[in-house]
C-alpha cells in the first residue's frame, strides 16, 4: 500500500482576456451585477482555431510534468475531466496521449463536470495506492465560451464560464504519514436536471436529433442552470463534504491550511470561509480572473497558490467541489 502525492502543477489559460464591460456590449448585464453576484472581473475565452479543450489541456500538462521531475515516458495513466470535450467521442485522454507523444498507456474521461477534477484525483489515488500506477497524469480543461448563450437569454450562466486548463502529476508516495490522506465522493441524481446541457444528447427522456436543422428557438444546446438552487445546494455540500474529509483523518477545522474549493461564484467561497471562521489566507479565490471553469477551476487555483508560496510542505490542503449532477467531493492532502 502506497499513498499518492501532487508531485508537479500547471495551468494555462487563454491570453483573449473578456471583462465584464465586455459581455455588456452583447448582452443586457452590467459589471456592478456580475461582480456584486459572482465576484467575476474577468475571464478568458478562447481564440477559435488557436486552441480547444485538450491543446489546453496539454499545455498546462506539459508543465506540471516539466515540474515534477519525472520524464514523459514514466507516466503510466492519464486521466482527463471535462464537460467541454473537442469530439463527442473519443474523449480528449487519448488526444493527449498522441499530442504529448506519450506510450500506448490507457486514458480516462472523467464526466463530472464541477466536480470532475476531484472525482479524477479520487480515481489516480486509487490506482497509486493500490501499487497499478506510480505517476498518473490529472488534467481538468474546459472551453465554455464556444458553447453559450450569449444573448439576453443566457445573461444567467454565459457571464459565469471561462476557458482554461490545469493538470497535476500524481506520483507514488511512499511515507504514508503525507500526501493524499482521503477522498470523498458524493452525487444526487434526483438533481441532475438543474444544471444541465441537454442536447445533443441519443437516449434517455430528453432525446434530440443531433443532426437537426439549429432552430434559434432551440435552447437545449445551451446550458442551463437553475441559479438559486444550485447555489443553496452548493453552500450546504461544501460544508458537509469539508466536514467529512476532516472527521475521516481526525482533523479540526483549525488545521487547515489552505482550502481549494471549486471557484464556482465568490459568494459561495466567502459563505464556507464565513462559516468555518477561516482566514484570507487560509481559502484561496481567483474566479476574479478567470471566472467559472469548470473542472479546471481547481487545478488553475491550486497551481496559482502553490506557485504564490502559499502552500508548504506538511501543509493540510483541502480540496472542495460541487457542481452539475448534483455531484461533490472532497481531497484532504498533507502536502
Ligand atoms: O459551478 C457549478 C455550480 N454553479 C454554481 O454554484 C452557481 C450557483 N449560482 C449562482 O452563482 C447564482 O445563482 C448566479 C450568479 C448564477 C445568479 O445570481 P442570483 O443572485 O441567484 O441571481 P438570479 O438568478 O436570482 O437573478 C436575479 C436577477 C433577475 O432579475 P429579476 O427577475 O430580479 O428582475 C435576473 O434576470 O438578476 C437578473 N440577471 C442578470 N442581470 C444582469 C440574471 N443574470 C443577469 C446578468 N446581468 N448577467
Amino acid at each position: 500500500m502506497y499513498h499518492s502525492k501532487i508531485a508537479g502543477l500547471g495551468f494555462y489559460v487563454p491570453d483573449n482576456i473578456v471583462t465584464n464591460d465586455d459581455l455588456s456590449k452583447v448582452m443586457d448585464t452590467n459589471d456592478a451585477w456580475i461582480q456584486e453576484r459572482t465576484g467575476i472581473q474577468e475571464r478568458r475565452h478562447i481564440i477559435r482555431n488557436e486552441d480547444t479543450t485538450t491543446s489546453m489541456g496539454v499545455k498546462a500538462a506539459k508543465i506540471a510534468i516539466e515540474r515534477s521531475g519525472i520524464m514523459k515516458d514514466d507516466v503510466d495513466f492519464i486521466i482527463f475531466a471535462t464537460l467541454s470535450p473537442d469530439y463527442y467521442f473519443p474523449g480528449p485522454g487519448v488526444l493527449v496521449q498522441r499530442d504529448l507523444g506519450l506510450k500506448p498507456i490507457g486514458a480516462l474521461d472523467v464526466r463530472n463536470q464541477c466536480s470532475g477534477f476531484v472525482y479524477a484525483i479520487s480515481v489516480a489515488d486509487q490506482y497509486i495506492k493500490t501499487g497499478m500506477y506510480k505517476n498518473i497524469l490529472v488534467i481538468g480543461s474546459e472551453v465554455h465560451s464556444t458553447g453559450l448563450d450569449m444573448t439576453d437569454r443566457g445573461r444567467g450562466v454565459s457571464v459565469i464560464f471561462g476557458d482554461g486548463a490545469g493538470a497535476a502529476v500524481l506520483s507514488r508516495e511512499e511515507d504514508l504519514s503525507k500526501g493524499i490522506l482521503s477522498t470523498h465522493l458524493h452525487s444526487e441524481g434526483q438533481h441532475a436536471e438543474e444544471l444541465v446541457l441537454k442536447a445533443p444528447g441519443m437516449g434517455g427522456r430528453w432525446v434530440t436529433d443531433i443532426m437537426k436543422d439549429k432552430d434559434p428557438n432551440d435552447d437545449s444546446y445551451y446550458p442551463y442552470m437553475n441559479g438559486q438552487f444550485v447555489f443553496k445546494n452548493a453552500v450546504v455540500r461544501f460544508s458537509e463534504v469539508i466536514h467529512e474529509g476532516l472527521q475521516a483523518n481526525n482533523l479540526q477545522v483549525s488545521d487547515i491550511d489552505m482550502l481549494i474549493p471549486h471557484q464556482a461564484n465568490l459568494r459561495i467561497s466567502q459563505y464556507i470561509q464565513k462559516k468555518f471562521e477561516l482566514s484570507d489566507n487560509q481559502v484561496f479565490s481567483n474566479i476574479q480572473k478567470y471566472g467559472n471553469t469548470t473542472a479546471a477551476s481547481i487545478p488553475i487555483a491550486l497551481t496559482e497558490a502553490w506557485e504564490q508560496g502559499k502552500i508548504k510542505s506538511g501543509d493540510i490542503v483541502v480540496l472542495a467541489a460541487f457542481g452539475s449532477g448534483f455531484t461533490w467531493g472532497s481531497v484532504i492532502i498533507k502536502w
